[in-house]
């Protein structure tokens, strides 16, 4: 750093993109002179060994301190091997199945030159209108934390020795999944207690996990742009919470402070995020423009500057790219790597998992003896849509589709296919419903596949209306006229409103976006050859107009009562969710057994206290809820068993439930097992009135079951 000139620093604190879309790689050419001079330390969309090698040679050879260059990209859910997006991968509960596949994902970037991803995104989100909720782990902090936690040990391993991980990158923050009315990027306003209560904590445990980068959210958060927070970056995440990696801004959102009206223009911007703490400008070129000037008429610290490139510049080393620049480029091993068998058979193990049964009318579902079936809708053949959005360098044509998926097993001889798309995904044409009505009506059993393009979520991707675009839901009325059995097969990124879907259709699977092996791991699922297990992470909506709506809620002055008109309620519509948090079902069925509760007293405890206190604890000890449960069904199957907790009385109101802990466990026909969870003090802690985080004694309802509503329940005391 001593050698480097004020110039050179703030190169370093400036990321660019390259112009890679559909042209291939290309990167403007002011930009390669920048990187010459040095005035540019980091770039993005910039991937395959071949490109970064080009680009890092000129880093290396042509600029004057031979500083190399770190590439990053979004690789959310897969390089080019595409798992299921996010918001699915988080229905499997599965944390140990979601590190695999972000450690996948790291190995395939890596071995394409890339050093970062820009993942995860951990935004707790109760808006399913926000785009981006596909990107998530849905709307639960205790999952979403665990969820965090995985993913960043997926993407950066223990360390870069190898050069097959990449750096994590936890976005968006601050509060970036909460904007009002569900419009991406519209502004965030909420107490500082929800605030740390629900939204802070998923970023904390990317942190804590080790995460080495942070970007920071378009939204403002009471009023102050996330990228001009010194609150948020230094206070929060910073001093509270110890982060010591580099804070990136997203794309151009220092210039956006300007719009905000925080900042008069990019030149103050610029200023306002460098004394925030921000250390990469992510294609905003203010820092490059103006932070010299800033510097020098003492507007900004040197200090600051000297902070900022000692992180970057430590992550470069960590990286290992000041021993050899060109490590993450092997042409070898990148044909070795990405995209191979062993990561095909990875994505349909996970999309697996991924998929959750919402009804399943008679146990039509799996599909046996069945001899036409009938495959109907938009998203039948068109495995293009599968990578869902976010999908890195993922192909579409190289998905595979439930059609083709489905032909294979037709080869068998075992059934006849059918198929008709019947309308496409947005459009108005009722063309095609004639033939797919015909070929409904020779089938024994009709699958529609059915639900969003691809296009309609991820960034800048809102919806007003969740229901199914065009007139799909309609092709769905005629096919349900038909008295056929139907089967719904959702392909979606975000929770739908499909009450009539609900009550009509015979069976319904979200499979949201399953990936590159979506069609075949679907298929899998339709016919029984994987029991699904996967449950909800995002509460499903009745109506548009019950939006927000999550599991979590308060109970209020006047609890909601369907018969009483002066309680909090809607009068046309009940207050309960289509498919609540948590929910999902099986081919088996599982039997639980009474809740039982008891409390093993600290060992070392002085006076131990008579087991005649029975259900009070104290803050040293250990509640366990047991519960027993039975595979009752005829096939061995997974259950994600569930704990939730609530605080009766509170120096502050407190949520009716909140999940505190969950098991999946798995069990052959007749088997049972004993589920146990572990309750501490330390498990009930949340902001009290005066801002202390700590377990306040009273009573708590210790909660057990299948999801978010069917749930035994039992009472106990926390002592002081
Ligand atoms: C904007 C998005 O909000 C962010 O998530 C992404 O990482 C950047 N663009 C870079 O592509």
């Amino acid at each position: 750093m001593a050698l480097m000139t004020l110039e050179e620093k703030i190169g370093q604190m400036t990321l660019f993109t390259t112009d890679w879309g559909s042209t291939g790689p290309t990167i403007r050419e002011g930009y390669e002179e920048d990187i010459r001079k040095g005035n540019c330390g980091a770039l993005f969309n910039s991937h395959t060994v071949a490109f970064t090698r080009h680009l890092q040679e000129i880093a290396v050879k042509e600029s004057r301190l031979h500083i190399p260059l770190i590439f990053g990209y979004d690789v959310i859910h897969g390089y080019k091997t595409i798992f299921p997006v996010p918001l699915a991968e988080s229905c499997s509960w599965d944390l140990a199945a979601m590190e695999n596949t972000a450690a996948i994902a790291a190995k395939e970037a890596a071995a394409a030159g890339l050093h970062w991803t820009f993942a995860p995104m951990v935004d707790i989100s109760r808006e399913p209108r926000w785009g981006r909720v596909m990107e998530g782990g849905g709307e639960d902090t205790y999952l979403g934390s665990l969820i965090a936690e995985a993913r960043v040990k997926g993407f950066q391993g223990a360390n870069f020795d190898h050069a097959d991980r990449v750096m994590a990158c936890i976005k968006h923050f601050a509060g970036y999944g909460a904007p009002i009315a569900g419009r991406d990027y519209n502004t965030v306003d909420m107490t500082e207690r929800t605030f740390r209560d629900i939204y802070l904590p998923t970023y904390i445990a990317g942190v804590k996990a080790g995460a080495m980068t942070i970007m920071t959210s378009f939204n403002e958060l009471d009023g102050v742009p996330s990228s001009g927070n010194k609150w948020l970056l230094e206070d929060v995440l910073r001093k509270e919470n110890g982060f010591h990696g580099f804070i990136v801004t997203d794309y151009t959102s220092i210039n956006e402070m300007v719009n905000h009206g925080y900042s008069k223009d990019d030149a103050q911007a610029g200023e306002q995020a460098a004394n925030a703490g921000v250390d990469m400008d992510m294609q905003g070129a203010v820092y490059q423009r103006f932070l010299k000037n800033s510097v020098e008429a003492g507007r900004v610290p040197m200090q600051k500057i000297d902070d900022a490139v000692r992180r970057i510049l430590t992550a470069k080393f960590e990286l290992g790219l000041f021993k050899d620049p060109y490590r993450f480029c092997n042409v070898q091993r990148e044909k070795e790597t990405v995209f191979s068998a062993a990561h095909q058979q990875a994505a349909k193990d996970m999309a697996h998992k991924s998929i959750v049964l919402l009804k399943n009318e008679n146990n039509l579902l799996p599909l046996t003896n069945k001899k036409t079936i009938a495959l109907i809708g938009p998203l039948a053949a068109d495995g293009s849509q599968l990578i869902g959005p976010w999908s890195g360098a993922g192909e579409g044509d190289k998905c595979v589709s439930m059609l083709t998926a489905f032909q294979e097993r037709a080869k068998k001889g075992e059934f006849t296919l059918l198929h008709a798309n019947g309308t496409d995904i947005s459009g108005t044409d009722k063309k095609g419903f004639g033939e797919a009505l015909e070929k409904a009506k020779q089938s024994d059993v009709i699958i529609a596949v059915v639900g969003e393009s691809k296009e309609m979520s991820g960034e800048a991707a809102a919806r007003a209306d969740l229901g199914l675009p065009g007139v799909q839901q309609a092709l769905v009325e005629e096919l349900v006229a038909t008295g056929k059995p139907v089967v719904v097969v959702l392909m979606n990124g975000r929770p739908l409103v499909i009450p009539w879907i609900a009550e009509h259709a015979n069976a319904i699977v979200e499979t949201w976006w399953t990936g590159t092996q979506g069609g075949p791991a679907i298929a899998d699922i339709l016919f029984g050859d994987y029991n699904p297990s996967a449950k909800l992470t995002m509460t499903f909506p009745r109506s548009m107009g019950q939006i927000p709506i999550f599991y979590n809620q308060k109970n209020t002055g006047r609890p909601y009562d369907p018969n009483s008109k002066w309680n909090t309620r809607y009068l046309d519509e009940p207050n309960t969710p289509q498919y609540p948090f948590g929910y999902g079902l099986s081919y088996t069925t599982f039997a639980y057994d009474s809740l039982v509760i008891t409390i093993q007293q600290k060992a070392s405890a002085s006076t131990p206290r008579p087991p005649s206190k029975g259900e009070e604890f104290s803050v040293t000890d250990t509640v366990h809820a047991s519960i027993k449960i039975t595979n009752t069904g005829k096939r061995a199957g997974e259950e994600i068993v569930q704990l939730y907790v609530r605080d009766l009385v509170g120096s502050v109101t407190r949520p009716v439930k909140e999940l505190k802990g969950f098991k999946k466990i798995k069990l052959e026909p007749g088997a049972s097992q004993t589920v146990v969870f572990n309750i501490t003090a330390d498990q009930l802690r949340f902001y009290s009135a005066d801002m202390t985080f700590k377990a306040e004694p009273g009573d708590f309802w210790i909660m057990v079951g299948p999801d978010s509503e069917r749930l035994q329940k039992k009472q106990i005391r926390l002592v002081e």
